[in-house]
């Protein structure tokens, strides 16, 4: 590709430069579009349009590729852990094995809260949606933290990181722990990440939770299959809220309140619920999807299709090799599994979903993992959140880094009323 484009409408020519990539789409630079042209472009839902440059994650949506720093995600989720990838995603690289035992040491440091996050905890009814919750949490959490609020403050921004990374597993069970009643948990020293998290969730203080070295083993997997997805909803949230020199709190808060719709994060919840459904109403798979295809029933096939992903996702395909061992362990049968095998199996036979190459996301068979680990349906995006946050960290933390940055502010193309005049009341 040359290194310049030309643009051309009625009397005005401009070179745009051609901003390279070293995998992937190279883009068009059109910064100087609406100073040289007056007009500006529209892009509805940013199909088109590149926020950033980045170097954080790669995906080829035609391939089915996906890469943290350039690392395979099929590597990262057999060879890694999770805080790991936490630190590869905020740091650039995979940490010798002392930088790793720091980081560790300092997210355990974090990971109690103030005790008035307890209080404030228990103030929501039971039934809220933990979404809610965690990001009600996340925002409150900034004010218990006064001195890590400084984003322009590089000591303060790494403080505020490991703070919210080490706090995350203590929120999100909190939130669990208060929708449906009981009592907190403290974080124990001696316990991982992941380990401390389960116990959180699942101890009592009438008896300890038994840490099954499996589930640790399958969340240690998930959390890094979700650990980043470039420039996804929520993600594009944390860099927009952050782009105003809002705290990394709040731009951490809005990327959980972004997640929680059933079109991004909130589909692992919608697949349950709608598998759950087709069991109780006794509808065949076939009529469903028939169902589907038919655009007036308004109905999707939650868990299927992504914006680019065209080919497969591969971080469904890690998942469903997961659900299939930990929910056939021991010869069991899940009539819930073999429901979404055979949903998948009919879709992606149809002409509608081939033809518009849809495919299971990631959130496809999580759902079925967690229900059989004992959390509820409305639960399961919080878990993502807990997966997602070091890539909304690591995001975060290269806008700010960014020596062109700005803040966030898209343009618009009116196509309202004209100017006209005030109508008083009795005339209209
Ligand atoms: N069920 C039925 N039809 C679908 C589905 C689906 N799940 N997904 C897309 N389509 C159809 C659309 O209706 C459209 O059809 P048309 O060309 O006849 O109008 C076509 O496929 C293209 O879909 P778009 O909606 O234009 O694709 P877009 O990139 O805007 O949306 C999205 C992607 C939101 C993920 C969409 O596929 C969807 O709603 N899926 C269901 C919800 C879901 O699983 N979300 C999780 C995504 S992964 C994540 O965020 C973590």
């Amino acid at each position: 590709m040359t290194d310049n484009a030309t643009f051309k409408h009625e009397d005005v020519e401009l070179q745009l430069p051609v901003v390279k990539a070293s995998n992937g789409n190279d883009g068009y630079n059109i910064s100087q579009l609406l100073s040289k042209t007056g007009n500006v472009t529209l892009d509805p839902g940013f199909v088109n349009t590149a926020s950033c440059e980045s170097t954080i994650t790669f995906i080829d949506g035609n391939e089915g590729i996906l890469r943290y720093r350039g690392y395979p995600i099929e590597q990262l989720a057999e060879k890694s852990t999770f805080l790991e990838v936490a630190h590869l995603l905020i740091h650039g690289e995979l940490p010798t094995q002392d930088v790793l035992d720091t980081f560790k040491y300092d997210v355990s440091n974090r990971m109690m809260l103030d005790e008035r996050m307890r209080e404030l905890y228990r103030c929501f009814p039971r039934g809220a949606h933990p979404m809610q919750v965690l990001s009600a949490g996340l925002s409150a959490l900034g004010s218990f933290n006064r001195r890590t609020l400084d984003v322009h403050d590089p000591e303060q921004v790494n403080e505020a990181s490991l703070r919210l990374i080490g706090s995350m597993p203590t929120l999100a069970a909190y939130a669990y722990k208060s929708s449906v009643g009981e009592p907190f948990q403290y974080p124990q020293k001696n316990l991982s990440y992941v380990e401390n998290y389960l116990r959180l969730s699942f101890g009592t203080p009438q008896e300890d939770y038994e840490i099954d070295p499996a589930v640790v083993n399958a969340f240690e997997t998930l959390f890094i299959l979700h650990a980043d997805h470039e420039q996804n909803c929520s993600t594009s949230t944390v860099r927009m809220v952050g782009s105003s020199d809002a705290t990394m709190y709040a731009s951490m808060s809005a990327g959980v309140n972004a997640l929680s719709g059933p079109l991004h994060g909130g589909a692992n919840q919608a697949v349950l619920e709608m598998l759950v459904k087709l069991r109780e109403e006794g509808v065949d798979m076939k009529t469903y999807v028939a169902q589907v295809k038919d655009k007036k029933s308004g109905v999707k096939l939650m868990g299927f299709g992504h914006r680019v992903y065209k080919n497969h996702d591969p971080r469904a395909t890690i998942i469903k090799g997961h659900a299939d061992k930990l929910l056939r362990a021991s010869g069991k049968s899940n009539d819930l599994l073999d429901m979404a095998l055979e949903l998948e199996e009919v879709a992606l036979n149809d002409e509608y979903f081939i033809s518009r190459k849809l495919y299971p996301n990631v959130d496809f068979y999580t759902g079925l993992i967690y229900e059989a680990m004992g959390f509820p349906a409305n639960y399961f995006t919080a878990l993502f959140t807990l997966g997602r946050l070091p890539g909304w960290i690591a995001q975060w933390r290269e806008d700010h880094a960014d020596p062109t940055r700005k803040i966030s502010r898209p343009r618009q193309i009116y196509v309202g009323e004209t100017e006209r005049d005030y109508v008083p009341m009795d005339k209209r």
